[in-house]
């Protein structure tokens, strides 16, 4: 039940406003009803908020939710509870499901099931080509008008630029989001990033430039089809310089990172830990500079986790067969604080731009603001809270984390769901 809510005292920090200053927030209805100091008065509950930051809900743009066909990985209960831990009051979800996400069906199903059972928001993505095999455009005019918010064949790049360039224009047709794993498989196959320490360890190696070269043809592509487009999960500091000088030629180009690739390198690969095991690989400590100095200048859009749960027994095959991925909704928070905001590289409206307020654009879904007559979708974040994370108090159904065990500043201390508590971490 949506009652009316006031959040007192806390900082308010609205990038789609430019608020930075300590507010009231008052919620009645589902909706953002006041903002400012006349947001005082009679409320059902009051949460004092002085020393927290009070921002639009966050929004993860690229998460893996594997329901239908692998609820044995996560389900959308499961996933969305770890959402909302995390302070995520929306998920898109990636459609590399069983069956994939590629009719009209499935995305009525993620959504039906969501209505049912999602502690946030889920946003469905179709697959561009049927079954993603890369060959055969999927029904994308149905799945967008079933509700899909963009469109990706995640987990694999569209190899055939013929097929990627008739799936941009009809994409474009849509206006929606065309959101590509950059990886030329003719120069990929292997399990972590190509290089010395793959050749010391003895695993085949995913070099940069497959990344680099796809999103570099994709460029071409995308402008030639007046498509907006998107490189998810940017590894590469190649990469980062081509978003870069394409937005520089005015180009229709926008980008997302992980916090693993702002944190951790193909080093970390050394004792074979499975939990390092993701794609795009972890690479060097170079381009992880550049990751981040991508997002200091604005050349990266969106900070997404990539969540990517697992089996324990999966992850426990060796890493030539184990599969990639690592769970982050709960510890995304954490760890972007740590790698963007405790070195100055970016303040905190930069980082709710990322986390919300851009992915809501990009997306075209509500959000992303604290606009009044929105719908009330708030996380209450404490910034100095110090917290450890434990794989084994997750909510989501996947454990499999490089970061258990790290300390870590700042975390959600409430998600507010359409103007309804969904998280509170006292719960916790
Ligand atoms: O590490 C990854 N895991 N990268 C992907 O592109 C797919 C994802 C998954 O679905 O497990």
């Amino acid at each position: 039940m949506s009652q009316s809510i006031l959040i007192r005292g806390g900082r308010v920090i609205d990038p789609s406003q430019e608020i930075d200053e300590v507010l009231d927030v008052r919620i009645t209805g589902g909706a953002i009803a006041a903002i400012g100091k006349a947001a005082q008065g009679d409320a059902d509950e009051t949460i004092e908020a002085g020393g927290r930051l009070v921002v639009p809900g966050l929004i993860d743009m690229h998460v893996h939710l594997r329901e239908p066909g692998f609820e044995d990985k996560e389900t959308i209960e499961s996933g969305t509870a770890a959402a909302v831990a995390g302070g995520f009051s929306a998920v898109a979800c990636m459609p590399n499901t069983e069956p994939p996400l590629h009719s009209d069906a499935q995305i009525e199903f993620v959504l039906r099931q969501a209505e049912r059972v999602a502690h946030c928001r889920v946003y469905p993505i179709g697959a561009i080509t049927k079954d993603r095999a890369g060959r055969e455009l999927a029904e994308i005019g149905l799945m967008v008008r079933a509700g899909a918010v963009a469109l990706s064949d995640d987990g694999a790049g569209i190899a055939d630029a013929g097929v990627c360039l008739r799936a941009m224009r009809y994409v474009a047709q849509f206006g929606r989001l065309f959101v590509q794993h950059c990886e030329e498989p003719s120069l990929s196959g292997g399990v972590m990033n190509a290089g010395v320490t793959a050749t010391r360890l003895g695993l085949p190696g995913m070099p940069a430039i497959a990344e680099v070269v796809m999103a570099q043809r994709d460029i071409t592509l995308a402008r030639a089809a007046g498509v907006r487009y998107h490189v998810a999960h940017v590894s590469s500091a190649q990469t980062v310089e081509l978003v870069r000088r394409a937005k520089a030629e005015g180009a229709n180009v926008t980008a997302e990172v992980c916090p693993h690739h702002l944190l951790l390198t193909e080093e970390c690969c050394a004792a074979y830990d499975t939990n390092y095991k993701m794609s795009p690989p972890l690479r060097t400590q170079a381009d992880v500079e550049a990751c981040r100095a991508g997002v200091a200048d604005g050349t990266i859009d969106c900070l997404v986790t990539d969540h990517a749960p697992h089996t324990h027994s999966e992850k426990e095959l060796g890493f030539l067969d184990a599969p990639f991925g690592i769970v982050g909704l709960e510890t995304a928070l954490g760890l972007f604080i740590r790698a963007l905001v405790e070195p100055g590289l970016i303040g905190w409206p930069e980082l709710i731009r990322a986390m919300s307020t851009r992915p809501a654009q990009l997306l075209g879904v509500a959000g992303g603001t604290l606009r009044p007559g929105s719908p009330a979708d708030v996380t209450i974040i404490d910034p100095e809270a110090e917290w450890r994370v434990d794989a084994e108090r997750m909510r989501s159904r996947g454990r499999n984390t490089p970061f258990d065990g790290w300390t870590l500043r700042g975390r959600a201390e409430a998600t507010i769901v359409g103007g309804v508590v969904r998280y509170r971490a006292t719960e916790a």
